[in-house]
């Protein structure tokens, strides 16, 4: 069976009436495309979680910098139809900005809040309001039972669980772990932005997150310094932040905190900006 695509919201709202009419639960994906096996695992994760799966494909504006790489985002859509047919997906949700978008850009926005300011939020201004307002749209649009996130993003997983409480969006967020190639480097669409030689200098992130997962006993300070020590003097490597969260709060832990902590890395490799995180347990 070849894979319904719809790009407006109203043939959309008319397909998810359809499965609902039918008793069936509904699970979300929402991605921007150029899809590889961490997108596909929410999928197979949706397809537990729910009776049918609604994946959306829109490479958000919003979220992007004036000197970020939307133009140059990756659009595949022939490939990543294919792949979501291939993974058994219901229905693709792929509108274009003007569909998503008919006044321009929003009057409204979800304000992230102080959260939204740190870390990629500092990096990236106004790059969680654009996110958080498309999540809404596109929850307003599908009405979901189940939406499902990637730990890899664990800022986004923590605002939209904030936006989810903070304004009763009546939906189940799940998250799934994140998914990685065999050497460790976690899969991102940007990874295909990396030269042969970049990409294994990327290899600095994982081996950085290594280095404090195996060393929570020495405290947070020590556990970071063991990964910056990974991370720094490494030719082509800048370094952005590497912290250890409180998952609760996102707030840095200081050395005295023990219990559950993320460890969040950044970094420009070869130009291309990657993140990657673990949660620990600093005893
Ligand atoms: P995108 O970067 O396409 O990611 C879509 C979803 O896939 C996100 O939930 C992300 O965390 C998840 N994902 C990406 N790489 C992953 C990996 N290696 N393992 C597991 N999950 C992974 O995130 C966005 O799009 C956008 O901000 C979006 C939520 C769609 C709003 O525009």
């Amino acid at each position: 069976m070849t894979l319904p695509t719809v790009t407006t919201i109203a043939e959309t709202r008319s397909a998810v009436a359809a499965v609902r009419g039918a008793g069936r639960s509904v699970a979300l994906v929402p991605t921007m495309g150029a899809l590889h096996d961490g997108h596909l695992a929410l999928v197979a994760r949706a397809r537990e979680a729910a009776d049918a799966v609604v994946t959306s494909v829109f490479v958000n504006p919003l979220q992007f910098g004036p000197a970020e790489d939307f133009d140059r985002y990756p659009r595949t859509l022939e490939a990543d139809t294919a792949a979501l047919e291939r993974a058994g997906v219901d229905l693709l949700f792929a509108p274009s900005v003007a569909d998503m978008y008919p006044e321009g850009r929003t009057r409204i926005t979800v304000a992230a809040g102080p959260v939204g300011d740190l870390l990629e939020g500092r990096v990236r201004p106004g790059h969680f309001d654009g996110m958080l307002t498309v999540v809404a749209k596109l929850l307003h649009i599908v009405g979901p039972d189940v939406v499902l996130f990637g730990q890899k993003d664990a800022q986004q997983v923590f605002l939209v669980r904030r936006m989810v409480a903070d304004l009763n969006v009546p939906v189940r967020v799940e998250v799934v772990p994140t998914v990685r190639e065999p050497d460790g480097l976690a899969r991102s669409s940007r990874n295909r932005y990396l030269s042969a030689e970049d990409r294994r200098r990327a290899l600095a992130l994982p081996s950085a997150l290594a280095a404090a997962a195996a060393a929570t006993d020495a405290g947070p300070e020590r556990m970071l310094a063991a990964a910056r020590a990974e991370l720094e003097g490494r030719e082509g490597v800048e370094p952005d932040y590497l912290v250890a969260v409180d998952p609760a709060t996102f707030r840095p832990v200081d050395d005295r905190y023990r219990g559950p902590a993320l460890v969040l890395v950044a970094a420009r490799v070869g130009g291309t900006r990657l993140i990657d995180n673990e949660l620990v347990s600093l005893g």
